[in-house]
């Protein structure tokens, strides 16, 4: 199995993403990091460590970082209209007043090197949340890049954003942390919103999930996926699971579609900031730095999730 560590900002799509890197026998989940992002930290750190305990995952968990780098008033307000997973981050689930669950670590950077220096096979690091936790490991800690097999990242969009019309939501919570891991020289895969958007699930999908896996985890995945999936409705969008992706591709490397191509992060104020900007053309004459994903196989993306509500396979 492919040694991995997930960095989330749970989020509805976050935990199914888990649910798929727990259960999936390809891979060995050696630890999770908590970002802010969908909500504030306080709300995904808890989600995660609920997802841990849902699941019952005998792995660490870290509080990471809860604004990002230079930008310390960043993170969506409490009372945000715009929050797609829902006040608390799990759209229609209600997590536990408590959990007899606590983070292991608040150090992210320490967190990540122990986990990478620990591993006998470089690690895949899997964020799907704001990028700030893995720039600060590449920047503190430059000589473990060799041990990182891969960064494969829900963000970005080679074409159209979804915060702006140029930009991606996890990317632009942090450009200048993305600008740092894109330039760091450990391969990239970047499962943005060009195949991400492949991934969606159904109505009819969903109703078939809750019918059928009747267990407390399934049907928490199924409240939190209802509601998610109303907050997309009313922009006109699918029920996309957008995170699941960046797992799935480590251990079906056919789900997901890629060319290689140099990718830059705009870091400009205004409508562009946060954009990854794709050198189609090899214009800047750069090597390419990331493998960019372009569609991905809804099919194989559906049997994927749907294996992973039944249970380790
Ligand atoms: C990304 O933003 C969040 O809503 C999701 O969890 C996903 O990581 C999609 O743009
Ligand atoms: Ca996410």
């Amino acid at each position: 199995p492919i040694p991995v560590i997930l960095d989330v900002d749970t989020g509805v799509d976050d935990a199914v993403a888990i649910t798929l890197a727990a259960r999936c026998r390809s891979i060995k989940l050696l630890g999770l990091v908590a970002s802010f992002g969908n909500r504030p930290l306080h709300y995904t750190l808890r989600n995660t460590l609920w997802l841990k305990e849902l699941l019952a995952l005998e792995v660490p968990v870290c509080k990471g970082a809860a604004s990002p780098l230079c930008q310390p008033d960043h993170p969506e307000p409490e009372d945000s209209e715009h929050i797609f997973h829902g006040k608390e981050g799990m759209g229609n689930a209600v997590p536990p007043p408590s959990l007899a669950t606590a983070p292991d670590s608040d150090d992210p950077v320490a967190f990540l090197a122990d986990l990478l220096e620990k591993s006998e096979e470089p690690v895949a690091l899997v964020p799907v949340g704001p990028l700030t936790n893995l720039a600060r490991l590449v920047t503190a800690r430059p000589d473990l890049i060799p041990k990182i097999r891969v960064i494969s990242l829900m963000g970005g969009a080679a074409k159209g954003g979804n915060v702006t019309p140029y930009s991606e939501v996890n990317i632009y919570n942090d450009p200048e942390a993305a600008a740092t891991v894109f330039a760091c020289g450990a391969p990239i895969i970047m499962c943005g919103l060009d195949c991400t958007r492949d991934c969606y699930l159904t109505d009819g999908e969903r109703a078939q999930l809750r019918q059928t896996h009747r267990d407390p985890l399934s049907q928490i995945l199924c409240d939190g996926l209802e509601g998610y999936a109303a907050s997309n409705a009313r922009f006109g969008e699918n029920c996309v699971v957008h995170d699941a992706l960046a797992v799935g591709c480590l251990a079906y490397p056919e789900l997901l579609h890629t060319s290689p191509y140099y990718v830059d992060i705009c870091l400009t104020p205004g409508e562009h900031r946060g954009q990854t900007v794709v050198d189609w053309e090899g214009a800047t004459g750069r090597a390419a730095n990331v493998q960019v994903g372009l569609r991905a196989d809804r099919d194989l993306f559906v049997w994927l999730v749907q294996k992973s509500f039944e249970g380790a396979f």
